[in-house]
């Protein structure tokens, strides 16, 4: 469904030029759960904001992103408007910070629904509280201020708020970080029954690499903005190739042993 090929990013900032990705080629498989992992700095995120033509101006950007046999790095504004949400959604990083504190919980799923769905109020208020509880919450949180959650809790609800406008692909950017460890395996189990009741493909973004071995089919090792190596988690883990995913694999089973 996702074919990236030879992509390169590079941004233009006031701070100066940074490549941050540089010439990568990767497939996404419908129903897949792919996880991309590598140290702080690696280019995760921006692959992410590239596959959701959401990368600053004056950012550089070449190589090829076909999204069902479509190239959407070459689409318009517009036509990119019609992928977002309904097609390619994003848990973002800190996903759980960005809820607007005066807002409820309900009003920035609505909004969404109301803007891209077209919905009427009272179809967006029901459709949000299912949505709540498809990611296992008690649908009366909608009433809720975002302060009123918990961090796992904001966290469900940024992953209810991805899905409003069933994606095919969803992106989610570190969304165990800053979780306990027993809400972290809550949240990659809710993202693994999403992928299986509703055939969603997941990338899932992480620093974590023994976490994402835990719940991914495939593990993507990034460094300095390419990729170092591809494989299953037990290849990756068991057998890394590379020398940086060896060195990943034996320094992040080091960092989880100490926890
Ligand atoms: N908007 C931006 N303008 C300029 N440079 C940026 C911008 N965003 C990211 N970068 C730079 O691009 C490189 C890759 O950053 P990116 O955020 O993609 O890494 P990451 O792998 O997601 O890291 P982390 O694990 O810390 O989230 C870094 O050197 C970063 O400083
Ligand atoms: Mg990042």
């Amino acid at each position: 469904m996702l074919d990236i090929k030879d992509l390169w990013v590079r941004y233009n900032s006031i701070g100066g030029v940074t490549e941050a990705v540089k010439g990568v080629s990767l497939c996404v498989e419908k129903g897949s759960f792919t996880g991309l992992v590598g140290e702080s700095g690696s280019g995760k995120s921006t692959m992410m904001m590239a596959l959701l033509g959401l990368l600053p101006p004056r950012t550089e950007v070449r190589g090829k992103i076909l999204f069902n046999g479509t190239d959407i790095l070459g689409m318009s504004d517009s036509a990119m408007r019609d992928i977002r949400w309904k097609e390619i959604a994003l848990v973002p990083q800190g996903a759980q910070n960005s809820f607007t504190p005066v807002m409820k919980i309900k009003s920035h799923i609505m909004e969404v629904l109301r803007v891209h769905l077209g919905m009427s109020l009272d179809d967006a208020e029901t459709e949000t509280a299912r949505l709540l509880g498809e990611v296992g919450l008690d649908p009366g949180i909608k009433e809720r201020y975002p302060h009123e959650l918990s961090g796992g809790q904001k966290q469900r609800a940024s992953i209810a708020l991805a899905l409003a406008c069933s994606p095919s692909l969803l992106l989610a950017d570190e969304p165990t970080t800053a979780l306990d460890v027993i809400v972290q395996a809550e949240i990659l189990e809710l993202l693994s029954n999403l992928r299986r009741t509703k055939g969603l493909s997941i990338i899932l973004v992480t620093h974590d690499l023994p976490l994402a071995a835990t719940v991914c089919d495939r593990l993507v090792v990034m460094k300095d903005g390419s990729i170092a190596e591809i494989g299953t988690p037990s290849e990756i883990v068991n057998e890394p190739k590379h020398p940086h995913t060896k060195d990943l694999v034996r320094e992040m089973f080091r960092q989880r042993d100490k926890k």
